[in-house]
C-alpha cells in the first residue's frame, strides 16, 4: 500500500504545473478495487507480485479529493532529493523553499536553554499552559509589534506557527464562507480552504479552485488587486509583504483593501509574516490602518447604568485578524512559534465575538505552544533579541540584494526582494516549472516555480534569500554563467 500512496501522490498536478516523473520507476500500474480488496500489480522489470491491500470502508473525505497532487513545497524537496541522486556529487544550493539558515543568535537560545533546564527541577517544572499562551509573553507581542494601536495582549494568542493558525483560523470560518486570496499567493490559504470544504471542484482549464475569488497580483497592476473586480466573499487573506512576489502593499493600498472589507461586511485575515523585512514606509500591520482598528466615538449615552456616565459610548470598527510569526526573524522555522491576533471588538454578523470563537478553537485543537519555544520568544522581545533579529534579518535583506543585482545585470525584469526576503523573476512566455528544472539541472540551484503559488505565478520563478553567504554568492555565480 505504501508503494500505492507514493506512486499516486507524485501524480501531475495542473496547479503545480506540468510534472515529469520520467526518474521515478512507476511501483505500480494497476489498481483494482471490488468488495474492500484493492488489487495491486507491481509493475517493476522483475516479474509482476500480486499484491492484495485490505480496505476500510470509509470513504475519503470529498475535499481531500479535490486537492491536486502535493503541497507546493514537499514537492520541490521530492524534486531537488531526485536531482541529488541523478547528481549524487554535486553541489546543490537551496534557494527554494524559504526556510531559514543561519544559527539562532545565542541570547535567544539560552533563555531556551535555560528553561529546558529548570524543567529538571522541582521548582522550574511545568506542564500544560494556557491554551493561548504565556501571559508575558502576550504582553511582550503586544507592546512590540503593536504598541501604540489599540491592541492588547489578551487579543494576542500564542500559536506553534503562522501555518498552523491558518488552518485553526479556517475551522474558525468553517465551510459555509466564501474566500478570496492574492493570486500568486502562498499555498496554505487556498489548500486549508480546499480541505475545509468552502470551494468546488479544481478547474484544470484557468487552473483555479471553483468558488475562490483570486485576486491577480501582476507588475501591470502593482501587485495589488483591482478591487473594482473583485466580488465579494466573507473572507479575504492577504499577505504583505507577500510570499512570493515580495511586494508590500501601501499604506493607500491597505486603505482601499479595509474600506473594501467594510463594504462588503468581510473579515481580512491579514499575514504579516515577514513584516520586520520592510525597510520603508509601508505598513508593518493591518491595524495601523483607520478602520481595522479605529476608535470612534458614537454620539449618545453611554449604557453604562450603574454610574449613569454622560460620556459617549465607545465602539472599534474592526474587520481584521492578523497572523505573524518567529520563523522568519529569529530561525524558528523549527523551534515553532508565532501568533495570531483576533481584537475582541471583531464581530460576526449575529454579534458575537470572533475571538471567543477562535479561544474555543484553540482550546480545542491545541494544548499552547512549547514551554521552550515561548522562552525563546520572550527573549526575542527583549532588546537584545530585537537587535539580534533585526540583524539577522538584515544579513538575509543583504542576501537579497546580491539576488537582485544579479537579475538586473541578467537583464531580466525582477519584484520583490526590498521588503521581503523573496526576489520574483520574470521568465515571460515560458513555463515555471520548466525555468525551475533547466536552472536545477544545469546550475544545481532550487528555485521556486512561480506557478506552485496559483495560476497569476505562471512564467515566474520566486528565489529565496535564505542562504549562507557563500552559497548565495556561488549560486549568483552560476546563474550569470547560465543566463549570461
Ligand atoms: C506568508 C507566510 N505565512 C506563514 C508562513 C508559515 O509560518 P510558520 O513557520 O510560522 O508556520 C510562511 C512560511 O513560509 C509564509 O511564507
Amino acid at each position: 500500500m505504501m508503494q500505492l500512496s507514493a506512486s499516486i501522490s507524485s501524480s501531475s498536478s495542473p496547479f503545480l504545473g506540468q510534472i515529469n516523473t520520467n526518474y521515478r520507476t512507476p511501483r505500480v500500474s494497476v489498481s483494482v478495487k471490488s468488495n474492500g480488496v484493492c488489487k495491486c500489480v507491481a509493475a517493476t522489470p522483475q516479474a509482476p507480485v500480486e499484491e492484495t491491500a485490505y480496505t476500510t470502508k470509509v470513504s475519503r473525505n470529498v475535499n481531500m479529493s479535490k486537492l491536486q497532487a502535493g503541497y507546493l513545497f514537499p514537492e520541490v524537496a521530492r524534486r531537488r532529493s531526485a536531482h541529488m541522486l541523478k547528481y549524487p556529487d554535486a553541489h546543490v544550493i537551496s534557494l527554494g523553499i524559504g526556510d531559514t539558515t543561519e544559527p539562532i543568535p545565542d541570547v535567544i537560545t539560552s533563555a531556551m536553554a535555560e528553561k529546558s533546564h529548570s524543567l529538571s527541577t522541582l521548582e522550574g517544572y511545568s506542564g500544560y499552559g494556557a491554551e493561548q499562551g504565556d501571559k508575558k509573553l502576550r504582553a511582550a507581542i503586544a507592546s512590540t509589534y503593536y504598541g501604540d494601536l489599540g491592541i492588547d495582549e489578551s487579543d494576542i494568542f500564542v500559536s506553534d506557527g503562522a501555518k498552523c493558525d491558518i488552518s485553526r483560523l479556517q475551522i474558525l470560518f468553517g465551510s459555509n464562507v466564501t474566500m478570496a486570496c492574492q493570486d500568486p499567493s502562498y499555498p496554505a490559504y487556498v489548500d486549508s480552504s480546499v480541505i475545509m470544504g468552502q470551494t468546488g471542484q479544481f478547474q484544470k482549464d484557468v487552473e483555479k479552485y471553483g468558488n475562490i475569488e483570486y485576486m491577480r497580483c501582476t507588475p501591470s497592476n502593482g501587485f495589488f488587486p483591482d478591487l473594482s473586480t473583485i466580488t465579494k466573499t466573507d473572507i479575504i487573506f492577504f499577505c504583505s509583504p507577500n510570499n512570493p512576489t515580495g511586494s508590500t502593499a501601501t499604506r493607500e493600498q491597505l486603505k482601499q483593501l479595509v474600506e473594501f472589507a467594510k463594504k462588503n461586511g468581510s473579515i481580512i485575515v491579514y499575514d504579516s509574516a515577514y513584516a520586520m523585512y520592510i525597510s520603508d514606509d509601508s505598513p508593518r500591520s493591518i491595524f495601523e490602518i483607520p478602520g481595522a482598528k479605529e476608535l470612534t466615538f458614537h454620539l449618545g449615552l453611554s449604557l453604562d447604568l450603574a454610574s449613569h456616565s454622560p460620556f459617549p459610548l465607545r465602539t472599534r470598527e474592526q474587520v481584521a485578524i492578523e497572523t505573524s510569526s518567529f520563523s522568519k526573524y529569529a530561525g524558528f522555522t523549527g523551534v515553532r512559534l508565532g501568533w495570531t491576533v483576533v481584537p475582541k471588538e471583531l464581530l460576526f454578523s449575529d454579534g458575537f465575538p470572533v475571538a471567543r470563537d477562535f479561544n474555543r478553537i484553540v482550546c480545542t485543537c491545541f494544548n499552547g505552544a512549547s514551554n521552550i519555544a515561548q522562552a525563546g520568544g520572550l527573549a526575542c522581545l527583549s532588546p537584545e533579541g530585537l537587535k539580534a533579529m533585526r540583524d539577522t534579518v538584515g544579513f538575509y535583506k543583504e542576501n537579497t540584494d546580491i539576488i537582485v543585482d544579479t537579475f538586473n545585470s541578467l537583464g531580466f525584469d525582477v519584484y520583490g526582494g526590498k521588503n521581503a526576503p523573496y526576489v520574483w523573476v520574470h521568465f515571460p512566455g515560458r513555463s515555471s516549472w520548466e525555468v525551475f528544472g533547466e536552472i536545477l539541472e544545469k546550475t544545481h540551484l532550487v528555485t521556486t516555480p512561480g506557478s506552485g503559488f496559483g495560476p497569476g505565478g505562471e512564467g515566474f520563478v520566486r528565489v529565496s534569500a535564505f542562504g549562507h553567504r557563500g552559497n548565495v554568492l556561488e549560486a549568483c555565480k552560476r546563474l550569470k554563467q547560465l543566463y549570461k
